[in-house]
């Protein structure tokens, strides 16, 4: 009997994946066997060695709470996956099997030319929503949302690195251009992408980085990973002790994220002159209030900016492999153990990602 995670694919017909048939609990969520994917033109087959574990992107769309992003079902989730290349369909030439790669997040639904995403104009979705994800032993992936791994980035910090750093780095890099000197104020100090954002506004850009969470474990982790202040918004007034810190000025760059609308106001009174805030999410919210008056007094600027900018990648890969960015891994669990670890995201804010590894069972 061959032992699937380990046997040649093109030898196994059916292969182990999670999915799911209809929205509900965690028990939701099957570890079944379903038919090995073959990958069409301009395809790549990846051999998974790890997918993150999200807040939004499987916990809330497994329990039908994202209503809006319509997941196929049957669905196989995990929107990223890590791993090597295992086969090529027709027309790849830029990939070869062995290679350490890594794929996240919205990419072409149809066939499409290993290098013609950027004028690809068709249907696009989500890897685990939209198309199988990499909750499975193989998956499939256009070769144009294919990237390569630096020496020095095992598997499981690249898929964690590739769901979160490039959002980070967009926001703070692109987005919010942050100058080294320049005040930041990061919101989720423990969270995954606030986590990111202090090491990259600190190691990367040279910014002044504050950071607040909701509890003192939070804030210390947060302090931890480098931020010059920390503070606990449930037990000091954020404002007050940002315009403390910065002698009355105010941040520059305030990085949310949550929306979390007990805390967002008071972090966007302590934007200073020509502050800018940022964000990609708003699972605290949505709706927040924001001081108008404040807004247009002090010129401040709201970007709201998911995505990434391709070229970015590879830059996210080598800080993470150069250590000035550190990735906050809780645990890896082998993928037949994905409704515990939806469970345990459900329990618990965290600090720190999940991660599934098929190949661990
Ligand atoms: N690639 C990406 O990472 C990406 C891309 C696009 C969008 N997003 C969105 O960005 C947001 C943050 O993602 P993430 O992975 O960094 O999140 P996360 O680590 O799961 O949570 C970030 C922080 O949110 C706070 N929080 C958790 N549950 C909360 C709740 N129910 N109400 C209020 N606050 C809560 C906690 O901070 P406190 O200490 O303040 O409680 C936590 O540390 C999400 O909405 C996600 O969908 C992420």
């Amino acid at each position: 009997m061959l032992d699937r995670r380990t046997a040649p694919a093109q030898d196994i017909a059916m292969m182990k994946a999670i999915r799911f048939h209809e929205f509900g609990p965690p028990d939701v969520l099957r570890y079944e066997d379903v038919p090995v994917p073959e990958p069409r033109a301009g395809e790549v087959r990846i051999r998974v060695h790890a997918g993150t574990v999200n807040r939004v992107l499987d916990v809330a769309l497994r329990a039908g709470k994202q209503p809006q992003r319509a997941p196929a079902l049957p669905c196989i989730p995990g929107v990223d996956c890590a791993g090597t290349i295992d086969a090529v369909g027709p027309g790849v030439t830029r990939f070869k099997p062995g290679q350490r790669v890594a794929s996240a997040g919205t990419m072409p639904l149809d066939i499409v030319g290993e290098n013609e995403r950027a004028a690809y104009r068709g249907p696009i979705g989500m890897m685990g929503i939209k198309r199988p994800g990499g909750f499975a032993d193989l998956v499939c992936v256009p070769a144009c949302a294919v990237d390569l791994l630096p020496e020095g980035l095992g598997f499981h910090e690249a898929a964690v690195a590739l769901r979160h750093v490039p959002t980070a780095w967009n926001l703070l890099v692109n987005v919010a251009a942050v100058k080294p000197g320049e005040w930041v104020l990061i919101m989720g100090a423990a969270g995954n992408l606030g986590s990111i954002g202090i090491q990259l506004a600190k190691n990367v850009l040279g910014a002044r980085v504050i950071a607040t969470a909701g509890s003192d474990e939070r804030v210390a982790l947060g302090r931890s990973l480098g931020a010059e202040h920390c503070i606990n918004y449930n037990k000091q007034d954020l404002r007050d002790e940002v315009l403390k810190i910065t002698d009355g000025k105010g941040v520059n760059v305030v990085y949310d994220n949550i929306a979390n609308p007990q805390v967002l106001p008071k972090a966007f009174k302590a934007l200073g002159y020509e502050g800018r805030l940022v964000t990609a999410g708003a699972h605290g919210g949505p709706n927040v209030t924001i001081d108008f008056f404040h807004l247009y007094d002090h010129r401040i600027t709201i970007r709201g900016t998911p995505g990434h900018k391709e070229g970015d990648v590879p830059l996210c890969f080598q800080a993470v492999a150069d250590g000035k960015i550190k990735l906050q891994i809780a645990q890896v669990l082998p993928l037949s153990r994905a409704a515990e670890a939806h469970r345990l995201i459900e329990s618990d804010p965290g600090t720190g990602k999940i991660v599934l590894d098929p190949t661990m069972g």
